[in-house]
């Protein structure tokens, strides 16, 4: 890797939340991308078995087997679905030696029976599997496997909740390996090496959760990374004419001088129907605006993330692993 300068060197679990529907899955997409440019092998996890990070790379539905879904400049990217069962299966065989009990168990559905008893459980066998990929060496003592993994977190209601392993874990392991593991695991997510990114959109109510969401992480001792501002659209319109627009003032001739230059038909009364989605754009950028002004308050590094017009696919993933790139992001 260069030695270029990036904001969040020594991070290798990027966790991604946000508000439900902001671009989470998008932007942990574009984020793994970014992170193996470089020619680093990353593994980038969803948790919630909603399957949202197949169809972006074009492969078939993403199983408890790590696989490769994309290169990216000299490295690749490998995705994998983590699910509760699979993890707690994993768990008994590696830690116990119970396999075959552990076959058994599914056939019973003791994975529902073990969360309904603790409902944390399950975040904590997600949460497990993914400091395992973390920790993960090719041989005691060499290098790790992963330079870097990407998790597509649960949205910011219910992140905090999802990553509290000592409170998941409370009542239900005092002693013993589990509670072993459950301190491994909270080592992983309290380290310098973990980092949560905040996904947003500039309205209101994904603003707000945001800022919630970063002021409970730093509650509980956790590492806020960055705010990925995402579906950003480029600026249309100078600042003054945008700041006479919101308070209303259009200078129509000006506009119809434009139309007509562009060789519209009937520029004038274009000009005039035009003059009220100008002030609707002006008032939507001003909005836009304060929202930026409101993030500012959470004092953490900002990056866009452009709106893709024509929809989000691979190349234009790949446009914006560039764009976090040159951003300095990583
Ligand atoms: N930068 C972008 N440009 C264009 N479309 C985008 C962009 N980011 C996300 N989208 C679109 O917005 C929608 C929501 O994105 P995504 O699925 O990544 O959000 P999410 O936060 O993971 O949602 P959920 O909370 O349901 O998991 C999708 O249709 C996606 O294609
Ligand atoms: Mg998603």
């Amino acid at each position: 890797m260069s030695s270029r300068d990036r904001d969040w060197d020594g991070a290798r679990l990027h966790v991604v939340t946000g508000k439900g529907g902001t671009g989470k899955t998008t932007v942990a997409a574009a984020l793994a991308l970014a992170l193996a440019a470089e020619g680093g092998r990353v593994l980038l996890v969803e948790v919630e078995g909603r399957q949202g990070i197949a169809p972006l790379f074009g492969v078939p539905p993403l199983s408890y087997e790590e696989r490769r879904v994309a290169a990216a400049g000299r490295g690749e990217v490998r995705a994998l679905s983590v699910d509760a069962e699979e993890a707690l299966v994993e768990y008994l065989d590696l830690f116990h030696g119970l396999r075959r009990a552990a076959g058994a168990l599914r056939r019973f559905g003791a994975v529902d029976f073990v969360t309904a008893i603790a409902p944390g459980a399950r975040d904590v066998l997600l949460t497990g599997k993914v400091s395992e990929a973390v920790r993960r060496r090719s041989r005691p003592g060499g290098p790790h496997v992963y330079d870097a993994v990407v998790l597509d977190a649960p949205p910011t209601g219910r992140i905090a909740r999802f990553l509290d392993v000592t409170a998941a874990v409370s009542g239900l392991a005092r002693v013993g390996t589990v509670r072993d593991h459950a301190d491994q695991v909270r080592e992983v997510v309290h380290s310098a090496e973990t980092v949560v990114h905040f996904v947003t959109l500039l309205e209101e109510m994904p603003v707000q959760e945001c800022l919630d969401g970063i002021a409970e992480l730093r509650a509980l001792g956790l590492n806020v990374g960055g705010v990925l501002v995402n579906k950003v659209r480029p600026a249309l319109l100078e600042d003054s004419v945008l700041t006479a627009a919101a308070g209303g003032v259009v200078d129509v001739d000006a506009l119809a001088r434009g139309l007509q230059a562009a060789g519209l038909p009937e520029p004038d009364g274009l000009a005039r129907r035009l003059s009220g989605e100008v002030v609707e754009h002006a008032r939507h950028v001003r909005m836009e605006r304060e929202a930026r002004e409101r993030l500012a308050a959470a004092a953490r590094p900002c990056y866009d993330v452009a709106l893709l017009e024509e929809g989000v696919d691979l190349a234009g993933l790949h446009r914006l692993a560039e764009s976090l790139r040159a951003q300095g992001a990583v």
